[in-house]
Formats: structure tokens, C-alpha cells, sequence
């Protein structure tokens, strides 16, 4: 059953790109930095190391622009061509000037239209979503959906808890109208306000504008109850991918990868465990990067991009501040 893509065109993406910065911040840097070990690191969140936009004068676009101008060139599409840019991201260059907007210039998008998405953790999901849904309506033909985040300009790399998870980088995807009829079959997404106090940014926002007290109190560092938001992603993660899979009669055995966030290798693994997928059906490079925030799924998708075939079978899972959460499912369609 198709709830999403009732209308004759349907959504795929058709090309991929991806940066990342080349500084590695590893867990032996971290030693150095926090009172944390190796074992500890590996252990409880599967990451070794993470890449870091050490470049105190570049932003969140300059990586974006370098993922977007990766995929032009490997698709051959002239920017003018694009209509529309999304960038997902926590972390633009600006509160005020969409970083889309920027990248969306800076790439010869002369006659496109461009805004930044926030959801967190979510917001590559939300962002299929909504790039999918522009495809389906038939207004506009080709979209540039960019997942970017510099999350080492928020991170208090004086926190544990928080700094050992983080890193920077940047997806793109084009949505297209599929001409094979593979592309985005479902979605099942979410939102929970009452989850912000559990992961956030308190402060540079109108409830709490920026003041001395503010900055010293670190409320511009990203903060996370992590045992918390833990707890609700295994939850959630795993109730939206299994109404995905229930509600499209989709039998395991013949899915080609589950595509989590990568924000703990265990959440991955209960979520994976959850639906009895086994690990070679999951999607995974948190070991090499860490969380980037709206960077993951575009940058697993990038990485496992020669092994994926048209008509695979693909679910996206993903759980972040907000909270946002939520699943998706998308046969491949090249
Ligand atoms: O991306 C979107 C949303 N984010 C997430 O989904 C992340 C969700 N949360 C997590 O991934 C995990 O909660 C963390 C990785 C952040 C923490 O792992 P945990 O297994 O939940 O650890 P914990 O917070 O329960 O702490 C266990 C112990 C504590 O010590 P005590 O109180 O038991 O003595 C912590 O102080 O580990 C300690 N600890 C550390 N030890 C060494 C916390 N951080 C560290 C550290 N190194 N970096």
C-alpha cells in the first residue's frame, strides 16, 4: 500500500555528494582534552573518530557548498538547472540569512529558491520529505537537498558527556522524478516538544537572547541528557521503523539496509535488533565520523553508494532534539 505518493509523480533521488573536512579529532585527542579513555568511547557509542572544520573563518556552508558541488559534477547537472536548495542543519553560518541561500549562490544556483530546514537529528529525514513531496507536486523538476553540520562550533569540548560523540560534515541528494517508479514510498515522522528540555541550545534565541550571563553560563554550547535521549531514540527509532515495515508489508528478509542516524552504535543496534535485521542489512560509519547531525544519512548513503541497485529496498530511521523522529522508506532508484 502507498500512503504517501497517491499522485502520478513519484520521488527519487538521483544523485549523491558528500564533504568532509580532513582534521580527525580521534580518542586519543580526546584523552588529552576530557577525562575519558578509548575503551569508554568505543564502547558506549561505537565512534573512534570523528572530522573536525578547523578553520576558524568557515562555516557550515563552506561544507555544503563543497558536497553540493560534489554531486553537480559527478551527475554533470549545471546549477542553473536546480529550482529548488534545502540545507538541514542545527548549525548555519548566521541565525538570520539562510545558509541555503548562500550555498544555493555560491554554487551558480541562479534560479532557485532556498531555506534552511531545522530538525536536529531528523532533519535529512524531514528534508527527503519535504524535497519529495516538491517532486510529487510536479512544480518543481530538480532539488538540491543538503544535510550539513559544523557541530564543533556548539560542542563545550569541556563536556564528556557531549564532546566525544560530535563531528562535522556535509550530504547532498537530488530529487528527481523517478522514471523507473522506485523512489519514496512512505513516511512516518514525528515530533515531541516536551523533549527540548532534554537536548538543546538554551540561549540565542528570543527566550533567552544572548547577554554576558548567557555566554558565561555556556547556554550557547549544545547540552544533552544523554541517558534521556537515549532512552526515547532506542524507543522511538524502533516504533517508527516497525510501522514502516508493517504498514508497507515490507518482509525483512528482503530489505537491502536499514539507514539509521548514527548517534550511538548502540541505538543502531537495538533499533536493528528490533525488527531482526542482521548487521550486514545495516548501514554504518559512525566508527569514521561520529555524529554529524543532518550530515548522517546523506554521508552513509554516499559511502554505500556502489553497493545499492534500482528497486533495493531502503529504511531511513532517524531521532533527534525537538524531539523529531521519525522513518521513511525508498526503493533505490539507480
Ligand atoms: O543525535 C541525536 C540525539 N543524541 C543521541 O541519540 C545520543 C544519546 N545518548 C548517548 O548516546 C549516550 O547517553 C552517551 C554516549 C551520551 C552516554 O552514554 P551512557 O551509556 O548513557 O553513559 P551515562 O551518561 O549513563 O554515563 C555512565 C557513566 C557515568 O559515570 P558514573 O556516574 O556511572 O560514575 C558518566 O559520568 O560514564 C561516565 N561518562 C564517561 N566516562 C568516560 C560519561 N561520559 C564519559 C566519557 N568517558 N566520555
Amino acid at each position: 500500500m502507498n500512503y504517501i505518493n497517491a499522485g502520478p509523480i513519484k520521488a527519487a533521488i538521483t544523485g549523491l555528494g558528500a564533504y568532509v573536512p580532513n582534521d580527525k579529532l580521534t580518542n586519543a585527542d580526546l584523552e588529552e582534552m576530557v577525562d575519558t579513555n578509548d575503551e569508554w568511547i568505543v564502547s558506549r557509542t561505537g565512534i573512534r573518530e570523528r572530522r573536525i572544520l578547523k578553520d576558524p573563518t568557515k562555516g557550515t556552508s563552506f561544507m555544503a557548498i563543497k558536497a553540493a558541488e560534489d554531486l553537480l559534477q559527478k551527475k554533470n547537472v549545471s546549477p542553473s538547472q536546480i529550482d529548488m536548495v534545502i540545507v538541514a542543519t542545527i548549525t548555519p553560518d548566521m541565525n538570520v540569512a539562510a545558509t541555503a541561500a548562500q550555498v544555493a549562490t555560491q554554487i551558480g544556483a541562479v534560479n532557485a529558491f532556498a531555506y534552511d530546514l531545522q530538525a536536529a537529528c531528523s532533519g535529512f529525514l524531514y528534508g527527503m520529505s519535504t524535497a519529495s513531496s516538491m517532486i510529487a507536486s510536479g512544480r518543481y523538476k530538480k532539488i538540491l537537498l543538503i544535510g550539513a553540520d559544523k557541530m564543533s562550533s556548539i560542542v563545550d569540548y569541556d563536556d564528556r558527556a557531549t564532546c566525544i560523540i560530535f563531528g562535522d560534515g556535509a550530504g547532498a541528494a537530488l530529487f528527481e522524478a523517478s522514471d523507473s517508479g522506485f523512489g519514496w514510498e512512505d513516511e512516518y515522522l514525528r515530533s515531541d516538544g516536551s523533549g527540548r528540555k532534554f537536548l538543546n541550545i538554551r540561549a540565542g534565541g528570543s527566550l533567552h537572547p544572548t547577554s554576558a550571563d548567557t555566554v558565561r553560563n555556556k547556554m550557547h554550547n549544545l547540552y544533552q541528557d544523554g541517558k534521556t535521549v537515549f532512552k526515547y531514540a532506542v524507543s522511538e527509532m524502533s516504533n517508527a521503523t516497525e510501522q514502516i515495515i508493517q504498514r508497507n508489508s515490507i518482509d525483512t528478509k528482503n530489505l537491502k539496509y536499514l539507514v539509521p542516524h548514527q548517534a550511538n552504535k548502540r541505538i543502531i543496534d537495538a533499533t536493528a535488533k528490533r525488527i531482526n535485521l542482521p548487521k550486514e542489512k545495516v548501514m554504518n560509519n559512525i566508527e569514521k565520523y561520529g555524529n554529524t547531525t543532518a550530515a548522517t544519512l546523506p554521508l552513509l548513503l554516499n559511502d554505500y553508494e556502489e553497493k545499492l541497485s534500482p528497486g533495493d529496498k531502503l529504511i531511513f530511521a532517524a531521532f533527534g532534539g525537538g524531539f523529531t523522529w521519525g522513518a521513511a522508506y525508498m526503493t533505490w532508484a539507480y
